[in-house]
């Protein structure tokens, strides 16, 4: 790609609405964690380490591989002060990159996990340390609460009740994630009703390790608002009608999608032709360190390996900032700000 794109897309505003904390430390950060408490590590420098966390050329490419990281990252997650630093981080990283708002999610469970704290305690911790960095940044981050579909409906509906305690500092929507193929969304159903009837925004990841009667399911039994991922939505046209006509909104995370075996190359990426058949689709990094992408690296991707044009790019993050899980007056402000800045 040429450097005045990567120069424009670095300066220009940006919208990250699916990217997960747990999936977004940094490398030297672990090691430094590992450091201070005495965690064994396969090796004792950052590219030593790096082929535990992140996908890797050559790797077999599958979600079994891909959420393998993540079970390596729970080893890490041992005290408020790391809680809070790793959050800071991930908030200061996509400060810099200039992402100006962002819908940062992670997963209380996998947070607790070692500490064996309630599921209230991590997300203030959470709230506590996005809060600080806000004020230091110049980003807006709203947060959402996810739970996985291989995991049980109850810990989800104390993620749930969680999120309701934490709704007046920032928590504004739910997630599910996890192992999508063979375990079905609809356990999770009267969850994410209740989850709709108190307010909260939902997005379901769906479509990616699993077929097109995912994402009917998550849209029509579960109400998404918005679909993490959505790329197999292809294999259904019909779908692909639905999805246009409801106004479904797709987080596309295309890096994610490559790396993870759910789409074979780049230049084959449905982004685009979802996009021109008028669904709304925006574009995301997921896990900055499992797929060792930022944001604007991955609108470099988009740019440089798909007919994608620069304006189409500006129209995703319009329609990202249309889909913000934001009361209607702040989302309305996110809105004009976009529009002046892209003009
Ligand atoms: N899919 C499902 N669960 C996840 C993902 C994903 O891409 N990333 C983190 N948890
Ligand atoms: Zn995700």
């Amino acid at each position: 790609m040429i450097d005045t794109h990567l120069t424009t897309v670095h300066t220009m505003p940006k919208i990250d609405l699916h990217r997960h904390l747990e999936g977004s430390l940094r490398l030297e950060t672990l090691l430094a964690i590992a450091l201070e408490y005495d965690i064994t590590l396969p090796s004792d420098d950052v590219e030593g380490l790096r082929p535990f966390v992140q996908m890797m050329p050559g790797e077999p490419r599958n979600w079994q591989q891909f959420l393998s990281k993540f079970k390596i990252l729970r080893q890490f997650y041992r005290s408020e002060k790391i809680i809070k630093r790793v959050t800071h981080e991930v908030i200061a990283d996509a400060a810099a990159d200039n992402v100006k708002y962002m819908e940062l999610r992670f997963t209380p469970q996998a947070l607790n996990n070692l500490m064996h704290c309630n599921y209230d305690q991590v997300v203030a911790w959470v709230c506590e340390a996005t809060e600080t960095a806000t004020a230091e940044y110049d980003i807006e981050v709203m947060l959402i609460l996810s739970m996985n579909r291989h995991e049980s409906v109850e810990i989800g509906d104390q993620v749930l009740d969680a999120a309701i305690n934490f709704a007046d500092r920032g928590v504004v929507g739910l997630d599910l994630a996890g192992q999508e193929d063979g375990y079905s969304a609809l356990p999770f159903r009267s969850l994410f009703e209740r989850a709709k009837s108190e307010g909260f925004g939902v997005t379901i990841h769906a479509g990616e390790w699993a077929g097109a009667n995912s994402v009917r399911e998550a849209v029509e039994a579960l109400g998404a608002d918005r679909i993490g991922h959505g790329v197999r939505t292809f294999e259904d046209p019909s779908l692909v009608e639905l999805l246009a006509a409801r106004g479904t909104v797709l987080e596309i995370c295309p890096t994610s999608n490559v790396q993870s075996g759910v789409v074979a190359t780049f230049p084959t990426h449905p982004l685009a032709e979802l996009y021109q058949r008028g669904v709304r689709t925006t574009i995301n990094t997921d896990d900055p360190l499992i797929c060792n992408v930022t944001m604007s690296a991955e609108i470099g991707q988009v740019l440089e390996h798909t007919p994608l044009t620069i304006d189409d790019v500006k129209a995703n993050l319009m329609t990202a900032a249309q889909a913000a899980f934001l009361p209607d007056e702040r989302r309305a402000a996110l809105v004009s700000q976009f529009e002046a800045w892209l003009a």
